[in-house]
């Protein structure tokens, strides 16, 4: 069975339950579907690829039966290799590593796709670009962080900006087919001009999980997205 809600759309919305109350997951994602959201952000940190510890394989398994929304894993982890099976066989729908964790990204990636989830690769505000320019043709997704990984409710980085259009650029010129993910410092105030540099997949934390109406947020959210229009580059 498929979770990848994918279908085109303008804009999908994937909210990170790390900004959630974790000893009631259920309410947050039963407000992230509420709110209309495809998909569901799921950071998973080692404490060692950042300065930080979250979650595993486990509470993938465990949110799998509860929800029919793509869950969007997101590796924070030192060799991501080692776990891919594992999120696999938990029910990941799309497993996005870092490009800074990986010394054979290309095998990591052809990797994922064996084992029948959506790959995407995750980019540090300081990593260059252009070190994605190889992979792009074989990536589902690319992560642009907007923050520095490891925590929510940090400041967003307005560098996304150029970068988003940047890369929606090249993706357009080759015509790949590789959707783009920003994650980090999102919230209802800034969400249409990460829309308008060319996100189409947007991930919040705190931005929804932390206002008094997450579903009525994410509804917001949506809304201020299609008032406007991808600026074409
Ligand atoms: C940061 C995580 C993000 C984080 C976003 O390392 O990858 O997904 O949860 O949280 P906000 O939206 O609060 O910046
Ligand atoms: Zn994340």
């Amino acid at each position: 069975m498929t979770h990848l809600n994918s279908e085109r759309k303008d804009v999908m919305l994937s909210p990170s339950l790390l900004s959630s109350d974790f000893a009631d997951l259920t309410s947050s994602v039963r407000e992230a579907e509420q709110g209309g959201a495809e998909w569901l952000h799921i950071d998973v940190m080692d404490g060692h690829f950042v300065p930080n510890i979250t979650v595993g394989p486990l509470l993938v398994e465990s949110l799998r039966p509860v929800t029919e929304l793509t869950l969007d894993v997101h590796l924070m982890i030192e060799d991501p290799d080692a776990f891919i099976p594992q999120f696999v066989k938990a029910g990941a729908d799309v497993i996005t590593v870092h490009q800074e964790a990986c010394i054979h990204l290309n095998r990591t990636i052809a990797h994922l796709k064996s084992l029948g989830v959506k790959a995407g690769v995750a980019i540090n505000p300081a990593t260059p670009l252009g070190l994605l320019e190889e992979i792009l043709p074989d990536v589902d997704m690319v992560l642009l962080m907007s923050v520095n990984p490891g925590f929510a409710g940090q400041a967003f980085l307005p560098s996304l900006f150029r970068r988003a259009r940047t890369l929606r650029s090249w993706i357009e010129r080759e015509g790949y087919e590789c959707l783009i993910e920003a994650d980090g410092g999102i919230k209802l105030e800034n969400v249409a001009q990460v829309y308008e540099a060319g996100v189409g997949v947007i991930v919040s934390g705190s931005g929804v999980f932390d206002t008094p109406n997450p579903g009525e947020t994410l509804k917001q959210m949506r809304r201020a997205c299609e008032a406007t229009k991808f600026v074409k580059v």
